[in-house]
């Protein structure tokens, strides 16, 4: 199938990449080594995929990479600081245990990330319905849940 360029910006940075019209952002994502965006069911349903578009959750596997043209990606990989340091988001999730196999912990963060942009102080409702999107089958969620509130504090602290 003939490829086309698709233009985007990730974490940051401008790109292009070559691909054929039926692939996808997460797939076009992790030819190019961008592997914190995991690839689970591909069908919408688990969240392991989640990058932000434009700021937005969006899972990769539903959006064609050819929809991103001229739009904002960011992975996990765009949350460490130059320096190699820990976004709080990512800290707090070490800190809280909201990680074991860490296969959907990309997307949580991520998430995470998203919503405490948006509302700082988040209530337990609140977190459990942002995250709704995001499957994990180890931790149970409470280390995840713990990890949320964690993160709204040191982004507290650090502002
Ligand atoms: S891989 Fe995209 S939602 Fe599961
Ligand atoms: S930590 Fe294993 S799937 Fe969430």
């Amino acid at each position: 199938m003939t490829k086309r360029e698709v233009h985007f910006t990730l974490n940051g940075r401008s790109v292009t990449y070559e691909v054929e019209p039926r692939t996808t952002l997460l797939r076009a994502l992790r030819h190019h080594g961008v592997t914190s965006v995991k690839r689970g069911c591909e069908e919408g349903e688990c969240g392991t995929c989640t990058v932000l578009l434009d700021g937005v959750p969006v899972k990769s596997c539903t959006v064609l990479a050819l929809e991103v043209e001229g739009r904002s990606v960011l992975t996990a990989e765009g949350l460490v600081g130059k320096d190699g340091k820990l976004h709080p988001v990512q800290q707090a999730f070490v800190e809280e245990g909201g990680i074991q196999c860490g296969f959907c912990t990309p997307g949580m963060v991520l998430t995470t990330y998203a919503l405490l942009k948006k509302n700082p102080d988040p209530s337990e409702d609140e977190i459990r319905l942002a995250l709704a999107g995001n499957l994990c089958r180890c931790t149970g969620y409470t280390g995840i849940f713990r990890s949320v509130k964690r993160a709204a504090e040191l982004l507290k602290d650090q502002a």
